[in-house]
């Protein structure tokens, strides 16, 4: 390749993006209501334990072998090996799905920004229906998540720095101050520290299996591992980085941004005693009652709060829509925008079918399974984790240990104390833990035939990897 290839512009911009692909609907939606469902407190500490021993090996190991290809997923694999490419066009089509479904969730989020002003919290005991209601209308939705897609394309098709870049450095502070102004409000609520004692004392008695499995997959969605997505990132910085910095670094701040979700979010549940096990509902219902019960100012927070949600979001399918873009500008050399352009038309058509299988289309079933949860149940209960344990298996055994040395010191000349630590745990642990916990979490997976469907998918892309 003669071009030049796009790079970061600055260390903090890299930092905002990564942070920004890492920071999202994970964090804010999807942490909180685990957290409510399996124990609390309990369920935190094997969430920290996930990260600090799984996640944290496998960002270093995404950004040393994007970093060291210099290219996007598939070609970072194929530089390697040519029988690899699958792993990366696995990691692809995670992108394309995962997009199937979440720029849904990110118009909801900005449907009630503006909800927040128009009544939505008007007739508390109503939230609960108007939800439903909204999501499963035919053509609302569907504006919105349009919209939100269109923002997704503009970023994208402004490149790495003018685009991405630019758009984390501006969002991602503003996230922290949304969330600090929010956390404030939550815990100075009279009866707030049920709240937190719910989440500081560890209730074990919820913990099964199933648990660690939860804090797993959750762990890799929330850091955006397992799909090729911070090769991507690494690939655009340039050699002086210190990549195991700033993997502790992205990896601090996607935690600490979960955590600090949990003690915005519970404090307020606790103070107007409603139950913190509500599942996937709670930051579009139960949260708004909470609001509801604020006062006058109740709207100025339920939009902060969706706005809130909207940012994490948006900078994370940013980095989902540059996995299938820079895929295509590195392996068929097709022009940035050309790409942004045909890859989110397709993905305009997945989530019309995701977003109509919550109502129109409610009968509609493949696989057993509406699209949207089609999209969802693939990609994070069984595409990411088997390639986050293939990437651990390529680095460990396909990669030279030389290399990894060199490329994790800049060559030698920083130190990285902790390689032999960090080279054994991803060759040896992290590919055990995850397949025991994988093999185990797929088997259990209720929908047999799109498990099955799944691994036919994974299968056939091993045997034309050599195309790819
Ligand atoms: N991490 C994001 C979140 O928490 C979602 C996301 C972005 C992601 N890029 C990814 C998940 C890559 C898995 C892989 O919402």
């Amino acid at each position: 390749m003669t071009e030049k290839r796009e790079n970061w512009g600055s260390r903090f911009g890299f930092l905002m993006a990564a942070a920004g692909s890492a920071v999202g609907l994970g964090n804010i939606w999807r942490f909180p209501y685990l957290t409510g469902m399996n124990g609390g407190g309990a369920f935190i500490l094997i969430y920290l334990g996930c990260v600090a021993l799984i996640g944290l090996c496998i960002m270093t190991a995404e950004f040393a072998v994007g970093r060291r290809s210099g290219l996007a997923a598939v070609g970072a694999y194929k530089s390697v090996s040519d029988k690899w490419s699958f792993a990366g066009a696995l990691g692809v089509l995670s992108g394309f799905f995962i997009m199937g479904f979440y720029p849904v969730v990110g118009g909801w989020s900005m449907a009630y920004i503006a909800k927040s002003f128009t009544g939505l919290l008007a007739v508390p005991e109503a939230i609960g229906d108007v939800f439903g209601g909204f999501i499963s209308a035919p053509v609302e939705p569907l504006v919105w998540m349009v919209i939100y897609l269109a923002i997704n394309v503009f970023i994208v098709s402004k490149g790495v720095q003018g685009g991405i870049e630019a758009a984390g450095k501006v969002m991602m502070p503003l996230l922290y101050v949304l969330l600090a102004a929010i956390i404030f409000r939550t815990i100075s609520l009279p009866g707030a520290g049920e709240g937190l004692k719910f989440l500081l004392a560890p209730d074990f008695s919820k913990v099964t299996g199933q648990t660690f499995l939860a804090a797993l997959g959750q762990a890799f969605f929330s850091l955006s591992l397992g799909m090729g997505c911070m090769i991507t990132y690494g690939s655009y910085l340039n050699k002086e980085e210190k990549l195991p910095a700033n993997a502790l670094i992205v990896t601090t701040m996607d935690t600490s941004v979960a955590l600090l979700a949990a003690v915005a979010i519970f404090p307020a549940l606790f103070a107007f005693g409603i139950e913190p096990t509500a599942g996937p509902g709670l930051v579009f219902i139960v949260l708004p009652q909470v609001f509801a019960q604020m006062g006058s100012l109740g709207p100025v927070f339920s939009a902060l709060f969706f706005l809130l949600l909207f940012i994490a979001a948006l900078t994370s399918s940013v980095s989902l829509l540059e996995v299938v873009v820079a895929y295509l500008i590195d392996q068929h050399r097709m022009e940035r925008k050309k790409a942004v352009y045909i890859t989110s038309a397709i993905m305009a058509v997945m989530c019309i079918l995701s977003s109509l299988s919550m109502g129109a289309m409610s009968g509609f079933k493949i696989f057993g399974v509406g699209f949207f949860d089609f999209f969802d149940i693939l990609t994070d209960k069984i595409f990411l984790a088997i390639g986050g344990g293939l990437l651990a298996i390529f680095v460990g055994f396909f990669m030279k240990k030389e290399d990894l040395k060199d490329e994790l010191t800049n060559g030698g000349t920083v130190s990285f104390p902790a390689f032999e630590l960090w080279y054994n745990l991803t060759k040896y642990v992290v590919p055990v833990i995850i397949a025991v916990i994988a093999i185990s979490g797929i088997l259990a997976i209720e929908q047999k035939s799109l498990m099955i469907f799944g691994l036919l998918i994974i299968a056939v892309l091993a045997v034309f990897s050599k195309k790819l």
